[in-house]
């Protein structure tokens, strides 16, 4: 049986405890795994930013990346080594450069999921060109803002309409609330969109490949206790839902690693903040559900890696539309365009790949979660993020949730599934 040995590449940002985990925990794994004919070993490695020629080939067997929406060098390195190099890598570049809030709105519209009623404004400024002036003389309509806050309805958000890190968005409530928005949204092109408001529970459905995390959500709290604790709150059909939704989004955009959010009233659940590609991976947010992530993240990750799979290069969402346009129930709908995604996410392959080589995760990660390195790259974040007198504090209280994590779930691990 001949040895190969896999290097997954980790493209990274300001990043410091998940890496630190997902490194040790994949040593600590001491992996061969018998497939094909073959034993597989694996290492990981820090991808440097350089320059590159088109044709030097990828050294690495898949990536997880996370700076391509940020650092265009990093992005078209990685979308050369899928063109050049069969490259793997979460998140499909193309989809995620191109796929913006906006567009996954009308897109999960189109499938019929009850995204809440949302519009587009043109921008209040511009930023001038030659032509600008000419183009807005012929075509820019005035428009009676009166008007749209009627149609839509108060209150509603007001949103980039490439969206993230709660920039830019805005409660409205009048008329003279909107105004105000507006003439303060400068070039951004905005959304807006009706509010889903009251709703009895806000839930971010982390997923990564087929597997999916629901958190309850508490967006008024501190950073540090947005995710709550709570696990098993919802019913398994809300649960379900909120998985079918996810996937569905996921696989549709062709994001490994995403995050949707959403808010649930008179029993409907509204997805109103899905293109989260690369969502918030720091143990300072995650806490005790950040060991969740580090052993789905390696999970997908070897997976991907060990059998080579291949990367959709191109969306497909063909499969998706055929079934919108039939007559089945919108919950029937949500389940089949779910079949597709488990099918495309390999679901069932992964699962059986999770039990046959990777059970011993569980006990692997159960010690590492309790170790000196570990509550070193929860003492590390915490330096980056909080002032010194605050440090000793909230390092020992994301340590405390970890090991609340292990008491609870680790303890219990989950036999090699998910
Ligand atoms: N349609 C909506 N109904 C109710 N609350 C909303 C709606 N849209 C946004 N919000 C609130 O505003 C916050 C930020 O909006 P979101 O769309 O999540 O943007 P971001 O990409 O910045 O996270 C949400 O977490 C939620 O609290
Ligand atoms: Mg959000």
């Amino acid at each position: 049986m001949s040895q190969r040995k896999l290097n997954i590449g980790l493209s990274l940002g300001a990043d410091i405890c998940w890496p630190i985990c997902y490194e040790t925990l994949l040593k600590d794994l001491n992996l061969n795994i018998k497939l094909g004919g073959e034993t597989l070993s694996f290492e990981s490695e820090r991808i440097t930013i350089e320059p590159f020629n088109l044709q030097q080939p990828v050294r690495y067997d898949m990536v997880i990346d996370r700076l391509t929406h940020w650092y265009s060098t990093s992005r078209e390195w990685i979308k050369k080594g899928i063109l050049l190099d069969d490259l793997y890598v979460y998140n499909n570049p193309w989809s995620l450069q191109s796929n913006e809030k906006h567009t996954s709105y009308a897109a999960m519209l189109r499938l019929g999921l009850p995204v809440p009623e949302t519009w587009m404004m043109p921008p209040k400024a511009y930023e001038e060109s030659e032509d600008l002036q000419a183009t807005l003389r012929q075509y820019a309509r005035m428009f009676s803002m009166e008007d749209i806050g009627n149609d839509l309805g108060y209150p509603f958000f007001m949103k980039p309409y490439h969206g993230g890190g709660w920039k830019g968005v805005s409660k409205i409530d009048n008329l003279q609330e909107f105004q105000e928005a507006y003439d303060n949204s400068g070039k951004e092109v905005m959304n807006l969109q009706s509010a889903v408001l009251p709703h009895d529970w806000f839930v971010r459905c982390v997923g990564l490949g087929p597997q999916m995390r629901k958190v309850n959500y508490d967006p008024s709290a501190p950073l540090h206790d947005r995710y709550t604790t709570d696990i098993d709150f919802l019913s398994k059909e809300d649960g379900s839902i909120l998985e079918d939704m996810t996937a569905t989004i996921n696989s549709f955009f062709g994001w490994d690693f995403n995050s949707c959010e959403a808010l649930r009233r008179g029993g409907i659940w509204h997805p109103i903040d899905f293109a989260n590609a690369c969502p918030d991976s720091q143990v300072t947010s995650l806490h005790y559900h950040f060991p969740w992530l580090i052993k789905a993240n390696l999970r997908w990750s070897i997976f991907c890696a060990a059998t080579g799979r291949k990367m959709h290069r191109t969306l497909d969402w063909d499969a998706f539309f055929a079934i919108a346009d039939t007559d089945i129930s919108p919950r029937e709908k949500l389940s089949q365009y779910a079949a597709i995604a488990h099918e495309r996410f390999q679901t069932e392959q992964f699962r059986e790949f999770c039990q046959t080589h990777l059970s011993h995760l569980d006990e692997v990660a159960y010690d590492f979660f309790a170790s000196d390195t570990m509550r070193d790259a929860v003492h590390q974040k915490v330096v980056a993020l909080f002032p010194e007198h605050e440090v000793e504090d909230f390092t020992e209280l994301f340590w405390s949730r970890i090991q609340s994590w292990r008491d609870t779930e680790g303890a219990a691990g989950d036999a090699g599934g998910f």
